[in-house]
């Protein structure tokens, strides 16, 4: 498929998982049913959408974007793409913390604080991620 279509279907993906799906699972924290499913699904998303990204990258000029993300802190590359990387890497680190307290807090209860905390972090480096992608 042509990396121009794929690249704006990254885009929108980002921006449903950012607007919509990150939202509405964060309005349903009390009522786990929900809230679980809805927050893995923008999890397997989001790491789809890396997947996605790192295609585009490599059809557009041979380079994926986790070659071209190592690049931006060993040769070239703005502060701004190297803080775009940082938070894009925390937020996917933040799913993976959130997987663990949160099954956690789901089985024995225990953790809440901890589930809360990675959260605080997992929001501000998604949507950090997110405003910077419009500059990538
Ligand atoms: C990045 C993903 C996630 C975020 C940002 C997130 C965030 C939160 C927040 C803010 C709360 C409310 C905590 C409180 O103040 O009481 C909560 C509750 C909870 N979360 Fe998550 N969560 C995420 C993913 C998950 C996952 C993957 C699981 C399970 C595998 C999970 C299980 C739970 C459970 C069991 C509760 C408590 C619900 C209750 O009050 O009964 N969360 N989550």
């Amino acid at each position: 498929m042509n990396p121009d279509t794929l690249s704006i279907a990254a885009k929108g993906l980002n921006t449903v998982i950012a607007l919509l799906v990150l939202p509405f699972g964060l309005t349903q924290r009390h009522r786990p049913r929900v809230h679980i499913p809805v927050m893995l699904t923008a999890f397997v998303a989001d790491v789809g959408n890396v997947l996605l990204v790192e295609y585009v990258a490599r059809l557009g000029h041979g380079k994926g974007a986790v070659e071209e993300g190592l690049d931006a802190f060993t040769g070239g590359g703005t502060s701004l793409q190297r803080f775009h990387i940082i938070v894009s890497v925390a937020s996917i680190l933040g799913y993976a913390v959130a997987a663990i307290t949160g099954s956690r807090l789901y089985r024995r209860g225990a953790g809440r604080n901890v589930h809360r905390a990675n959260a605080v972090v997992f929001v501000f480096a998604r949507y950090a991620s997110y405003i910077t992608s419009f500059w990538m």
